[in-house]
């Protein structure tokens, strides 16, 4: 893992949002289609705004997120709101976009054909990922309950439920996410600072997954 401390979030994120935009550009030279996958919550919109205006051949990338929560698309809480309104618009609004969650039934009966979906677009081109203050990454919660299932084994979607939520999610599994191409988390706020340097003080077999990816780059900014 390589660690990149910034002064300046907003810098970052510009400079974060240029880098993902070039590595896209460069798979898009060998590959017909490539695919980018992003994380839901509030640090990543900067990024967002940025890489919506870049020039791609957007409609030759595959958009999806790290991890869904299962709400209706026009929830508040739902993740693919949030990147409708920030990332596929502009330039973007060409990509195509897959998404880790269906209309009806519970997680389990739709996981199969979402992974049917997913699965020619992996290995995954750029990871986008952030880590909340629990030290979660995508919907991998240290302690929760399908960790085992999310940590190990071949599949590429695993459900899960969040501490505390309401709501059942869906979340691309470590191995997805392992295997990334690329890999970029984005960590920004004072109250990460903490979860930040206990996750890169802890043992490979206790940190939390963003820890161990072998070809992640953090970026962090305290503000
Ligand atoms: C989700 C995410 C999750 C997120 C972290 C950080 O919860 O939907 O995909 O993994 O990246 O919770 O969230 P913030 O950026 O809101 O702190």
């Amino acid at each position: 893992m390589e660690f990149v401390e910034y002064a300046d979030a907003e810098m970052m994120m510009l400079d974060l949002a240029d880098k993902i935009a070039g590595e896209l550009r460069s798979a898009l030279g060998n590959h017909d289609s490539v695919s980018l996958a992003v994380p839901g919550g509030t640090t990543p919109g900067p990024v967002f705004d940025s890489l919506c205006g870049a020039e791609l051949d957007w409609a030759r990338v595959n958009v999806l997120l790290t991890d869904e929560r299962w709400v209706p698309e026009d929830s508040k809480r739902s993740n693919t709101a949030l990147i409708r309104e920030r990332l596929l618009t502009e330039k973007a609004a060409r990509a195509r976009y897959l998404p880790l969650r269906a209309d009806t039934g519970q997680p389990e009966e739709a996981l199969d054909g979402l992974a049917a979906a997913i699965a020619p677009h992996l290995p995954l081109n750029v990871l986008l990922l952030g880590m909340g203050a629990d030290m979660h990454t995508a919907s991998i919660f240290p302690g929760a309950d399908r960790l085992g299932d999310a940590l190990s084994g071949d599949d590429l979607l695993v459900p899960m439920r969040a501490p505390g939520a309401p709501e059942p999610r869906v979340t691309l599994s470590a191995r997805v996410l392992r295997d990334a191409m690329s890999t970029h988390v984005l960590i920004v706020g004072p109250e990460k600072r903490e979860a930040l340097e206990r996750a890169r003080r802890l043992p490979p077999e206790e940190a939390p997954v963003a820890a161990v990816l072998p070809n992640a780059i953090v970026h962090w900014a305290e503000a």
